[in-house]
């Protein structure tokens, strides 16, 4: 029997693109994966037995925490806790800026929180950000509300900042996901465990067949700039994961990996272009200059 046998893995948004291909990759751990609904997670369940994968199902609206609780104290019933994979989240195409901001941030200090409860040596907390929440520039106006999400005033204070835009809100949220995994590195460090994020670029999953069905020209733009020359897949995202779980990256922790294949740096540049040429065009030119001394 592999060693991972009794290691327990904890995969949330497991039925979601990335989550469930993180629960293929992670077959031989024993397996907890939870998700909204029961009704969903019951599927997956049924699925996954059908693939010969014996993983325990939990339903469970994750922003919620008692049910993180429980979900925790049930990890702890099947053996040793070894790692988490924080998938559960939404884009902005869900529309409701403060529901954004507590599934993928909120949630997210929750699930470190209790989780490290039970940490032990070898542990790893992996949370799914988003090369976009590193779009946002540091600022300490709202990064403190971003790095305590569950202060009672922490909305309100990041929420001006996104002018009523749900996919700018939702690069907040991811902006915070990788400061709360800096600020909580010592905490996982103290007990010999880790925490890591993973940003993904744009990955074919069905978060993203919305944003293709919302936006077609700058997702099809998007993957002629990548330069990887392609969408990226869920499976991208859940062999890193595997890697970061592995005591084979016990060197690696309170820090990011982009899985963008290479498309961020390409948006950063695009950027900077065209900042450069809108300043250009504004610059009074010579001939402006003898006009107005002529007038
Ligand atoms: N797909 C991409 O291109 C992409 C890019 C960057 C980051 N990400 C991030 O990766 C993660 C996974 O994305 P995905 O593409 O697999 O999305 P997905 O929509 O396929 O899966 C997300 C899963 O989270 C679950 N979920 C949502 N709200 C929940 C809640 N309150 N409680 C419990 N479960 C909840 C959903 O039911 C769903 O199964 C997300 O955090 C997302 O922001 C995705």
């Amino acid at each position: 029997m592999a060693l991972t046998r009794n290691q327990v893995v904890v995969i949330t948004g497991a039925a979601g693109g990335i989550g469930r291909s993180c629960v293929y990759a992670m077959r031989d751990y024993k397996l907890v994966v939870t998700d909204y609904s029961q009704e969903i997670v019951d599927k997956l369940v049924v699925e996954l037995r059908g693939e010969g994968i014996d993983a325990l199902g939990f339903a469970a609206d994750i922003t919620n925490r008692e049910s993180v609780e429980e979900l925790k104290n049930l990890t702890l019933r099947q053996g040793n806790f070894k790692a988490v994979i924080h998938t559960a989240g939404v884009s902005g195409a869900t529309k409701n800026l403060e529901q954004i901001f507590n599934i993928n941030l909120r949630a997210t200090d929750i699930v470190i929180d209790t989780f490290h409860d039970i940490s032990r040596k070898d542990s790893v907390i992996v949370l799914i950000a988003s090369m976009m929440g590193h779009a946002i520039p540091p600022n300490p106006a709202y990064d403190e509300a971003l790095r305590k999400p569950n202060r009672k005033d922490a909305f309100s204070i990041v929420e001006p900042f996104v002018e009523g835009n749900s996919d700018t809100m939702y690069n907040f949220t991811k902006r915070g996901v990788l400061l709360l995994c800096e600020d909580n590195v010592m905490r996982f460090g103290n007990m010999g465990a880790r925490i890591v994020t993973i940003s993904p670029g744009v990955v074919f999953s069905p978060m993203v067949k919305q944003a293709w069905h919302d936006h077609p020209e700058t997702m099809e733009a998007q993957r002629r700039m990548t330069p990887a020359g392609r969408y990226g897949v869920p499976e991208d995202i859940a062999e890193v994961a595997k890697f970061l779980v592995c005591d084979c990256s016990e060197f690696i922790t309170g820090t990011d990996i982009k899985v963008d294949g290479g498309l961020f740096s390409q948006i950063m540049k695009a950027n900077a272009k065209q900042k450069q040429s809108i300043k250009q065009d504004s610059k009074p030119s010579a001939d402006d200059s003898k006009n107005k001394k002529s007038k």
